[in-house]
């Protein structure tokens, strides 16, 4: 009997089906660049790309940072903000595709204070490097082993240092009625965590400060997207974020140690 192919857990395995993933998705999605094609190419896309580059000018307000490591940083669409917030800053973004690499190399500038990696985040070795802010935008959902990566993240942080990362929470229902309807669900969203779990891990993880915001949200009925967004981006996450908002970020801290 022939077995039906399926994405195996293992880590690994997962990563190197993304790395294809990305690499081709990347290459084909238009000849203007992953980066047009996700934020620029519809009026609803512009929309998101505004509400994101807002957001993150709010939530940056209170954080100071000399060594950023970004991870999963695409075609670089949030460092270029960084950069520019930032000018005395060294940064180190890493991503699993080399296409998204080759296209961040395209739309950086400044690529003295910028190292880039190719590679796995949970496979690559930083030796004793370590950061004062981790920044990690719409990629640990394509990581399956959460708990690795708040762990890694820890070790990678010094003490005092700050954390962002955004991510979208699962979507049960959505899933549950493509399965209804005998559709598939998209391997690379079936790995989404949500606001309680990343919230346990990084607890788990000593890190404290941890905050939760909602950070992208979708039209409902007669009410446009941009209202939820103006009312509720600057508002911790809670039960209207829970019902309307796609996508949450979090924000957390590395205790400094006590003596
Ligand atoms: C949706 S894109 C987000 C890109 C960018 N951070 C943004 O917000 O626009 C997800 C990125 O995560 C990268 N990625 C997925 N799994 C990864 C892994 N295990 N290690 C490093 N990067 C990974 C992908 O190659 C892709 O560039």
């Amino acid at each position: 009997m022939k077995m039906k192919s399926k994405v195996k857990k293992n880590d690994v395995e997962f990563g190197n089906w993304m790395r294809q993933f990305y690499n081709k998705k990347a290459k084909n999605i238009s000849e203007k660049g992953y980066e047009y094609a996700r934020w620029f190419s519809t009026p609803k896309k512009r929309i998101q790309y505004k509400f994101t580059i807002k957001s993150l000018i709010y939530h940056l307000r209170d954080i100071k940072f000399k060594k950023c490591l970004e991870v999963g940083c695409g075609p670089g669409t949030w460092t270029k903000l960084l950069l520019y917030k930032y000018p005395n800053a060294s940064f180190t973004s890493l991503d699993i595709s080399k296409e998204m690499i080759s296209q961040f190399k395209q739309n950086i500038n400044e690529k003295k204070k910028v190292k880039t990696i190719v590679n796995n985040f949970l496979d690559y070795n930083f030796k004793n490097e370590k950061f004062d802010f981790i920044f990690c935008s719409r990629a640990i959902e394509y990581i399956p082993n959460k708990s690795a990566v708040i762990e890694k993240f820890n070790n990678l942080l010094e003490n005092g240092g700050k954390g962002i990362i955004i991510s979208s929470p699962p979507h049960p229902k959505i899933l549950a009625m493509k399965k209804f309807i005998g559709k598939k669900a998209n391997i690379q969203h079936i790995k989404r965590i949500s606001v309680k779990n990343i919230g346990f891990l990084l607890k788990k993880n000593g890190f404290t400060k941890i905050k939760f915001y909602p950070i992208l949200f979708s039209d409902f009925f007669l009410v446009p997207r941009k209202f939820f967004f103006r009312t509720l981006y600057r508002r911790r996450w809670g039960i209207l974020s829970k019902m309307f908002a796609s996508g949450y970020i979090v924000k957390f801290e590395k205790p400094n140690e006590k003596y």
